[in-house]
């Protein structure tokens, strides 16, 4: 039988799947489920920064609904900030003693503000590594892009000063030059990325007329872009990459470890078709391996890792070129 363990921020794992933060990792009950259905880690439903610093009422009053993050709706008004973070941190101290699994941490954060000081009790209460996850919708029109981008910076180089633990970003794909973030944050000694969050999609009811939100979950086809950021620049980046968004099944694991990912985050599969999927996604990397004759991850990890292609931005055009002419009418 094929080995399917891999390294991911320097965690040992049983295998590369790992549940994203969500509703299914929110209780000790539901972390549980999650560790007998076989997966290698599991990420917190996240903290959020203005649960840590006690203004989450103010941010759900006065922010648009439309900008409001999927995990916080509902969730974060009234919660009030000594309650959120020991909820928090219980949970996180009782999945430590009831799991053996890794279990990281998720902070939701906007700025480099005073949670940052609070970050040394995730450590303290057990947490293997710490995922930020830094939402923002740059709608600010006064903002320029290069703002937006020292902000990801600073809030890692901020969080990597306090803690010694492996520290991760989970972040969008929406910037005018990712490569060249994804290799600034490299120089701050991050352990890994996630690629990609996968954002609150805005709706109009055009029946009530009022502005809210589509689909909560992700579709099949949803992956490609994870998959396109990881070939490129696994090889190039000396932290791991995580590959996360639209992964539904087995096939789609493999092509991102060929890619280079070390691992995947799931939540809408598992959320919609039940934990029982975990073992059948295993099942079916494991034949593929077997079929292939690797016996371990590190056989075929980053095999269709982009690294030799010398140009790759002019790779992409050949092929949306060639995608475009080939492309014929029914
Ligand atoms: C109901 C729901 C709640 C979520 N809550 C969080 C959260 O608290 N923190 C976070 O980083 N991501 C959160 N996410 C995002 C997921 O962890 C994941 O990144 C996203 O759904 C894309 O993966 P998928 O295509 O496998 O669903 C949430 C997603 C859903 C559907």
């Amino acid at each position: 039988m094929a080995d399917l363990s891999t390294k991911y921020l320097g965690l040992n794992l049983k295998n590369p799947i790992i549940v994203g933060s969500s509703p299914l990792t929110a209780t000790l009950d539901s972390l549980k489920k999650c560790e007998d259905a076989g997966v290698g880690a599991v990420v917190l439903k996240s903290i959020f920064e203005e649960q840590i610093e006690g203004d989450s009422d103010a941010l759900v009053d006065e922010t648009r609904e439309y900008l409001v993050h999927a995990d916080a709706y509902g969730f974060m008004k009234g919660s009030s900030m000594e309650r959120a973070i020991d909820g928090h941190l219980r949970l996180l101290q009782d999945a430590k003693e009831a799991l053996d699994i890794p279990i990281i941490a998720s902070i939701n954060c906007r700025t480099n503000g005073s949670w940052i000081e609070y970050i040394n009790r995730f450590v303290a209460c057990g947490a293997d590594a710490i995922e930020l996850n830094h939402y923002i919708v740059a709608a600010d029109r006064e903002v320029d892009g290069s703002a937006v981008e020292k902000n990801y910076l600073s809030l890692v180089k901020a969080a990597r000063k306090k803690v010694k633990i492996p520290l991760s970003l989970k972040m969008g794909s929406s910037f005018s030059s990712l490569s060249n973030l994804l290799f600034r944050l490299d120089q701050l000694s991050i352990d890994g990325v996630v690629l990609f969050n996968r954002f609150f999609s805005p709706d109009i009811n055009t029946k009530e007329l009022t502005f809210g939100s589509a689909h909560m979950f992700s579709s099949e086809g949803e992956y490609a872009q994870s998959l396109r950021w990881t070939a490129l620049m696994s090889d190039e980046l000396r932290y791991d990459i995580c590959a996360a968004t639209g992964i539904h099944c087995g096939d789609t694991i493999v092509k991102q470890l060929l890619a280079g990912a070390k691992a995947v985050q799931l939540c809408s599969v598992l959320m919609q078709q039940g934990l029982s999927t975990v073992s059948k996604m295993q099942g079916d990397v494991a034949s593929w391996m077997d079929e292939h004759e690797f016996t371990r991850i590190a056989d075929f990890n980053g095999q269709l890792a982009q690294e030799r292609i010398a140009d790759p931005s002019r790779w992409e055009r050949t092929q949306y070129m060639r995608s475009l002419m080939g492309a014929k009418k029914d």
